[in-house]
């Protein structure tokens, strides 16, 4: 069988956790039909959890649910938009009927498009502002009585852009920094139910439609040179910090996002120190 994780090639027996790390629990994973919210799924169910996935678009669904059939777990794929709070609230119960219950929750639906603030229309604020926090919100809303239930995980995907000012991102910016907030605060309500609320804020990442919007050529070549290690991020970077923060060696961080990044943005603002 070919790599588990996109973009891991034949051969590449890289396998930092236990296969069965996740069997017997179920999960939902938003925006998991491509980039990052796939790559998760596929982690998950190649570590032995029963997957559903959604998105907005139907298409962008069934290859991914084949693909986690071939990883011999149970999955499923429901089409809906994460802004739509009724149709999250229906997709959830599909969920939790469908899997036996929902131990994990992962937040990664999410848009985004290239735009300086003073060009910006009310309507390209908001679009980005319901799919990322409001959405975000309407899945942990919805999933809570089951979560109760299997006193179960929540990560929510985030980004590094709102730490420090990102020219034509302001709309994501402060998407992003209401989810990290989002993050903090349901950590604190939801933890006495048991239930762990963290994030990832990854950088730029490989072959994922955020960097083919936002780094388009020489960009790309510059970002890699600047980050510390040399490089842009993979899918599988970030999966692997998905998969110990849904995982028990995680049991006791709750409330964090974890920059996985390389330490770019640490870099970023330097005037001087480039290479
Ligand atoms: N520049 C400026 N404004 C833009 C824009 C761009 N490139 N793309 C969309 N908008 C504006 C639209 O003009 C519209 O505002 P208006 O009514 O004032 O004209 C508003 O955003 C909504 O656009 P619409 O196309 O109706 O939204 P949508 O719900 O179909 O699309 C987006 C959602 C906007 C997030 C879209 O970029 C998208 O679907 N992206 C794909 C997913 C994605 O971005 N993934 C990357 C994750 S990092």
């Amino acid at each position: 069988m070919a790599g588990y994780y996109p973009g891991m090639q034949d051969g590449d027996n890289r396998r930092p956790f236990t296969p069965g790390l996740l069997r017997g629990r179920a999960a939902l994973v938003t925006g998991g039909g491509t980039g990052i919210g796939r790559g998760i799924a596929l982690a998950l169910a190649a570590h032995g959890a029963a997957v559903a996935i959604t998105s907005r678009s139907a298409d962008h669904l069934e290859p991914t649910r084949r693909e986690l059939d071939l990883l011999g777990v149970r999955a499923l794929a429901f089409a809906a938009d994460v802004r739509d709070a009724a149709a999250v609230e229906a997709m959830v119960a599909s969920v939790a009927e469908g899997l036996g219950g929902i131990d994990i929750v992962i937040n990664g639906a999410a848009g985004n498009f290239v735009c300086r603030a003073e060009d910006l229309s009310p309507n390209g604020f908001g679009a980005v502002v319901d799919i990322d926090l409001k959405g975000t919100f309407h899945v942990c809303r919805a999933a809570l009585p089951h979560l109760k239930r299997s006193r179960g995980v929540i990560l929510n995907l985030s980004a590094t852009l709102h730490y420090l000012g990102t020219a034509a991102q302001l709309h994501v910016s402060a998407a992003k920094a209401g989810v990290d907030a989002l993050t903090r605060t349901l950590a604190v309500e939801w933890g006495p139910y048991g239930i762990r609320v963290n994030g990832i804020a990854p950088g730029p990442t490989e072959d994922t439609e955020g960097v083919r919007r936002l780094l388009a050529g020489e960009k790309r070549e510059r970002a890699r040179r600047l980050n510390p290690l040399r490089r842009l991020g993979t899918v599988e970077d970030v999966a692997a910090a998905a998969l110990f923060l849904c995982s028990e060696a995680a049991a006791f961080i709750n409330g964090v996002t974890l920059v996985v990044d390389g330490g770019q943005w640490l870099a970023s603002h330097r005037v001087s120190g480039e290479p």
